[in-house]
Parts: structure tokens; C-alpha cells; sequence
């Protein structure tokens, strides 16, 4: 027997029965053995009894009892629960298209109602720079700004923005409103076409370039040789700190193509000057410097993707993001002591059409990668979701491709995998429909996410469509083992 919550609690026991909402007086207590995110619901006798460590375990508790309480009856029971995983992430790219923040707001309600608690915060790419900046005024003037709206239409208007410091306080305001800790991400040294069209100086070739208007990975990414690029992240990422109250954040080092490092003059030296093997091992310089940075001066915890492990120099502090790691350095590195995050492109990659991952593959999907030994497993923090803005232009899009996938990575999170059942899912998520529309969340129809619902011919011409996008493509290339 399962409740009619997701995602579902670890552990209950039926009494037999029920009682009317109404008939039940709620009452609170508090137990300081308790972790800081569990909770017990003891519904027995009209009462609900609700314990917790503290605000943050009553907050869980509340949002599983409002739900049971929806509609009218209880069943009576004793929940005893706590999160599979300490590390529950969304990530949102806000580079590629925007959101405005109400829509960002929309979502976050939605992702708090299955106990998510980490809301990472894609804000700066080639396509798009979007934090309000004093040390660097260029990146809101220029890198903010590209030539064109949508990329597979390239339509002529200019597109951008960016959020202003207060717009991202209250985010971060009303994320801690809902215990969710908003860690930023400041892609680098790739992906950093919207910073070198601001400033061309920080590139290899210290060339003007634009604001790129379509997606990909590009050539002009910060030069590593440079001493004045250090300067820069320094000073960047000091204010970046100011803004964040979190002590976490995240420095991309994903998709950084050596190309121009490999004819820079100054790149080369600095290989030469720290002795290092190559231009892979040059980003394992830079990624530590900056990590040293951030850890020594500002006392943070500093994320990265997988690629940062390519160098085989990158310090065992970084916590990695497992996006896609074809050759099992993260279980490596978690094996050995280091923290990771799974966030797999062929399960949890929300901007991918339901052709490609339904719901059935993102829920069973498991971070506890086969090769992980018992250490390993330990390491690993929890899970995140990511969505990615290239096709995704407005707030309606994003919330067809992520709900409810979105969802699945929840119970994945919360719930333990020998309390996970896909079926049960399934009929609960039905009845979240309305209460997601009540935060302005429309999801996805089961035709869409369920290949087994049958599929008409419009159907499949659209999510073709959908499919004609590069990082789609490369899945075919190099489809995974469960596809
Ligand atoms: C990524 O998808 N490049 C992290
Ligand atoms: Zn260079």
C-alpha cells in the first residue's frame, strides 16, 4: 500500500482506516535526534501528531500531510521519513531564452512541492550574460544582448536582459521561504562566448566577437595564459559571492574546446611554465586556481561538470556533476573520496523530447552507477535535473518538457529505490495535475511522455522536429545502454 504522495515517504504503517480532516486536531513537537529534513506523522486517536527536528522537517511534513489532507479523509498511519538523498537539484538555463521571474517563481513552487532543494541557477553563456554587474559593466551592456530571438527560426530581433541584483535576491528570498538554496553557475572557461563579446581581451585572440545566436559549443572561450583572466574571475566571482548567500557554487568547465589554446602564445607558456602535459591539463590548472580561489578566499564549496575530471589534476573538493561521463571517471572519483551529483543527459536532460526520454526512463533511473563501490555510493550527494533553453523560448515549453519528468527526479531523490514503483507514480502523479495548474504549471498530456499510448502521425512529426537539434542527434550517435 502506498500514500497518495509524491514523492512517497520511506516508511509507513496502516493502522486500517480513516478519519476525516476535519475530525483531527494537528499538534507539533520536536525531537532533536532527528535529522534536520525528516519527519514522523503519527495520525492515531483525532490526532495528527507531527515531530521534527525543527522548521525545516515540519516544512516536509506539512506539504505531505496538506496533500493526504486534499481530499477530506486520512489514512491512519505513522510516516517515519527522510530523504534518500541530502542533494535534490533543478537546474534552470536562464542564458539561452529567459524567464521572467514570476514564470522562475512558478516553477520553484512547483519543484518545492516534491521536496526539492536546490534550485542551480544557469546564468551566463555564449548565447547570453544575465546578472546585473558593477566590476564589469560590458557584460550587461553587450554580453547581454544577441542578434537574434529564437535559434532554429533565427529570426532578426535582438533578444536579451538580464536580472537586476534585486530581481535575484528575491529569488534567493523566496526560495529559502521554501528551504531551497540557490547556488549560481559561472560557466568557465567554456561556453563563455557572451564574456569575451564583452570583453575581447580574455580570449587567446583578443578579437571582437558576437553574442552567439544559435547553440553549440564555440572556439573563443577565456585564454588560460593570461594573467588579466584570473584578475577577471577573481573579481567577478567576489561579486558573485556578495550576491549568493549560499556557500556553494558552481564554475561550469564543460564543452571547453582547445582549439585556439593550442595556437596561443601565452597558453603555450603557461604549460610550459607550470609544467603541465597539455592543453587538457591546462584547464586542470585553471579550474584549480579558480577552485583555490573560491575555497581559500571566499570559504566556498566549489561544483563543476564531468569534463573537469578530463585533466586528471583537478583538486578532490570539486564536487562533479555527472552529465555525461563515458569513460566512469565520476564513480572513479567517488570511489576515491569525491562527491558527485548524478545528472544524467540520457535520463534527467529535461530539454530532450518524450520520444527520446519518457517518463518511465527518467523515474527508473538510478545515480547509484554500477560501478560505484559501497564508498562510492556514499559519495554520492543526490540528483539534479536540468533544463536547457536552446529550443525552449517561453515559460508554456519549459513547462510541457519538464513536467513531469521534473517530478520522476523528485521521488528519486527523496524516495529509497526499494520504495520507488513506477506504476504507483504514475496514478499518484494524476492527482497532482490541478494543484500544479493552481501554481500556473501546466504539464504534459500522458500521450506525450507514454510511447506506449498510441502515438498518432502529428505526433510523431512534431517530436522529430523536436529531435533536429545537435545534442539530440549525437544520442542516436552514441546511444546508452538502457535506450
Ligand atoms: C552540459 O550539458 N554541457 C553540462
Ligand atoms: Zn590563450
Amino acid at each position: 500500500m502506498t500514500l497518495n504522495v509524491i514523492p512517497q515517504p520511506n516508511k509507513v504503517n496502516f493502522f486500517g482506516g480513516e478519519i476525516k480532516a476535519s475530525e483531527l486536531a494537528v499538534e507539533y513537537k520536536l525531537d532533536e535526534t532527528l535529522g534536520e529534513e525528516a519527519y514522523i506523522i503519527d495520525i492515531q486517536n483525532n490526532r495528527a501528531i507531527i515531530t521534527s527536528k525543527g522548521e525545516r522537517g515540519r516544512y516536509y511534513a506539512d506539504i505531505t500531510y496538506m496533500k493526504l489532507a486534499e481530499k477530506g479523509t486520512l489514512p491512519l498511519c505513522r510516516i517515519v521519513d527522510e530523504p534518500a538523498y541530502s542533494y535534490r537539484g533543478f537546474m534552470i538555463d536562464s542564458a539561452r531564452h529567459m524567464q521572467t521571474i514570476d514564470e522562475i517563481k512558478k516553477y520553484i513552487l512547483a519543484a518545492a512541492e516534491f521536496k526539492f532543494n536546490v534550485f542551480h541557477w544557469h546564468l551566463c553563456d555564449d548565447q547570453g550574460w544575465r546578472i546585473e554587474c558593477e566590476s564589469y559593466p560590458e557584460l550587461i551592456k553587450v554580453g547581454a544582448y544577441r542578434d537574434c530571438h529564437g535559434f532554429r527560426s533565427q529570426d532578426a530581433r535582438e533578444y536579451g536582459g538580464y536580472y537586476t541584483k534585486d530581481e535575484i535576491r528575491d529569488i534567493i528570498e523566496f526560495c529559502k521561504e521554501r528551504y531551497i538554496e540557490v547556488i549560481p553557475e559561472i560557466d568557465m572557461p567554456g561556453h563563455t562566448t557572451a564574456i569575451v563579446a564583452s570583453y575581447p581581451n580574455l580570449s587567446c585572440r583578443g578579437v571582437k566577437v558576437p553574442v552567439q545566436t544559435d547553440g553549440g559549443i564555440f572556439k573563443d572561450i577565456l585564454c588560460a595564459g593570461k594573467e588579466e583572466v584570473y584578475e577577471f574571475c577573481f573579481k567577478l566571482l567576489n561579486e558573485i559571492c556578495e550576491l549568493f548567500p549560499s556557500k556553494r557554487i558552481h564554475i561550469g568547465g564543460d564543452e571547453a574546446p582547445k582549439a585556439r589554446w593550442c595556437n596561443c602564445e601565452k597558453c603555450q607558456a603557461k604549460i610550459k611554465e607550470e609544467g603541465l602535459k597539455d592543453e587538457e591539463q591546462l584547464q586542470g590548472y585553471f579550474t584549480n586556481r579558480i577552485v583555490d580561489y573560491l575555497e581559500k578566499e571566499k570559504g566556498m564549496e566549489v561544483f563543476a561538470w564531468n569534463e573537469t575530471l578530463n585533466s586528471g589534476i583537478v583538486k578532490d573538493s570539486v564536487v562533479v556533476c555527472d552529465w555525461m561521463d563515458r569513460s566512469n571517471k565520476c564513480e572513479e572519483y567517488a570511489n576515491k573520496g569525491g562527491k558527485i551529483i548524478a545528472e544524467d543527459f540520457y535520463h534527467y536532460y529535461l530539454d530532450y523530447p518524450y520520444g527520446m526520454t519518457p517518463l518511465k526512463k527518467t523515474y527508473g533511473y538510478s545515480p547509484l552507477l554500477e560501478k560505484l563501490d559501497k564508498k562510492g555510493r556514499e559519495n554520492v550527494l543526490g540528483v539534479e535535473t536540468p533544463i536547457w533553453t536552446e529550443y525552449v523560448e517561453d515559460f508554456d515549453r519549459m513547462c510541457y518538457m519538464c513536467f513531469p519528468r521534473l517530478i520522476a527526479c523528485g521521488e528519486s531523490g527523496w524516495t529509497r529505490e526499494e520504495n520507488k514503483n513506477y506504476k504507483s507514480f504514475r496514478d499518484r502523479l494524476y492527482t497532482y495535475k490541478g494543484r500544479l495548474l493552481s501554481y500556473g504549471v501546466k504539464m504534459a498530456e500522458d500521450k506525450e511522455w507514454d510511447p506506449s499510448l498510441l502515438i498518432r502521425t502529428r505526433d510523431m512529426l512534431k517530436r522529430l522536429k523536436d529531435m533536429l537539434n545537435p545534442r539530440a542527434i549525437s544520442v542516436f550517435l552514441f546511444p546508452n545502454k538502457d535506450d
